[in-house]
């Protein structure tokens, strides 16, 4: 951690990564000790906290630390380290185990607008880019100054995918453009009452997270969902099914890949009540809705067109016949049991007959191997 006011914002990255079972040591600049204290880094990570180069305390400080971690990151990382880093600098403890640091080493700054849009300072990001440092964008927003520009600290949950996605080794979607959908839509009945179903939005949030940590392009279009979606996602929020067909077309153009996450709702109320219903027995007829990715697959050209076929149990026949008839590249069958939970039993079907069996995963794992298999479609390979 560097001299940074986001530095109290690291301490609930340490508390998350302790969470996920992480072995987590934290380095603080002079500068940062300003910003937070050792107790509270110490308390968190349940190790020592280190400052001091020179100590009397047994072996060499930046070779242990270097050779002792997976992942070296710089968070936040001041305009000053990265100047430091790109120059070859090792005149404290952090700059010089970044020079011995032979792993991924990544760089989440947080400065100033100003700071941030310095040339000098985007001169030494892309050096350090150059030489292979991984960094994490700023984004966008209200700054410590006041001022609102771009140099703000990301959300410390996204920082902990970053580094979940570097240390698992997956590999970079080159800046490749995923639409996505996600969570559930809704229909309205009377003023009150709507029908819908149980689909949370975690699917598409994970898919999101693991886009952003892969160096692609998300922008989401998210119905009614359990889960927060961080500022710094493109989100469009649709509550029908018709309001998710209208945002997902306005955007279908940008992608070069669709990911139908989203359960849209098969039917509509025949009529809607302008005025809560009051009646004692309710008779409701319902209606088709539109069938959004079959009326995007009609424009999709050479993009990638994802869905997904959720039945009680895992039901390849009826993946299939989805597949065909809505012209998919890609199915992703699953089950009931994964609806608003953080896992999923999955299967995923390819137009060229080729099948991914996944069994039961995490849906951080499963936006992955979504991803892997696109990327693959993508290259023109089946
Ligand atoms: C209140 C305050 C807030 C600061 N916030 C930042 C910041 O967010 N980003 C940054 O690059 N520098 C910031 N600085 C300047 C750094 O603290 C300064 O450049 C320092 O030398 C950085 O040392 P370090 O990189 O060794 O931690 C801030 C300074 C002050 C006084």
């Amino acid at each position: 951690m560097c001299g940074s006011i986001a530095a109290y914002k690291s301490l609930e990255l340490v508390r998350l990564l302790k969470k996920d079972g992480a072995d987590t040591k934290v380095i603080l600049t002079k500068s940062a000790l300003n910003f937070v204290t050792p107790l509270s880094c110490q308390t968190l990570s349940t190790h020592e906290t280190y400052i001091d180069q020179f100590v009397l305390t047994a072996g060499i400080k930046h070779l242990s630390l270097a050779d002792w971690a997976d992942i070296l990151v710089i968070a936040p990382a001041t305009a000053n380290i990265i100047g430091k880093a790109a120059a070859g600098i090792g005149d404290d403890l952090l700059s010089t185990t970044i020079l011995s640091f032979r792993k991924p080493v990544l760089f989440v700054p947080a400065m100033d607008t100003g700071m941030w849009g310095n040339t000098i300072v985007q001169d030494n990001v892309s050096k350090l880019k150059a030489h292979g440092c991984l960094f994490i964008e700023p984004t966008s927003g209200t700054l410590a100054s006041g001022k609102v520009g771009k140099g703000r600290f990301p959300y410390p949950a996204l920082i902990r995918k970053k580094i979940l996605s570097v240390t698992a080794g997956y590999n970079s979607l080159n800046h490749s453009r995923f639409l996505i959908s996600g969570g559930r839509t809704e229909e309205d009945i009377d003023s009150v009452r709507v029908i819908t179903n149980r689909s949370s939005g975690r699917m598409a949030l994970e898919l999101l997270y693991a886009v952003s940590c892969r160096d692609g392009v998300a922008k989401a279009v998210i119905g009614e969902t359990n889960m927060t979606f961080p500022g710094e996602f493109d989100v469009t929020r649709a509550r029908t099914a018709d309001e998710m067909y209208g945002a997902l077309k306005k955007e279908f153009r940008w992608c070069d890949c669709l990911i139908m996450a989203a359960a849209v709702g098969d039917y509509r109320p025949r009529t809607r009540s302008i005025r809560k219903i009051h009646a004692k027995t309710h008779t409701l007829s319902l209606t088709k809705n539109k069938d959004v990715v079959k009326t995007l697959v009609a424009k999709k050209k050479d993009k990638v067109i994802v869905g997904f076929s959720l039945e009680d149990k895992i039901d390849i026949t009826r993946g299939k016949e989805k597949m065909k008839a809505k012209g998919l590249d890609m199915c992703v069958v699953n089950t009931a049991q994964g609806v608003g939970s953080t896992s999923a039993n999955a299967l995923i079907l390819k137009k060229n007959g080729r099948s991914v069996r996944l069994g039961k995963v995490s849906k951080w794992e499963l936006a992955h191997t979504i991803l892997d298999e696109c990327s693959e479609l993508m290259r023109g390979h089946t």
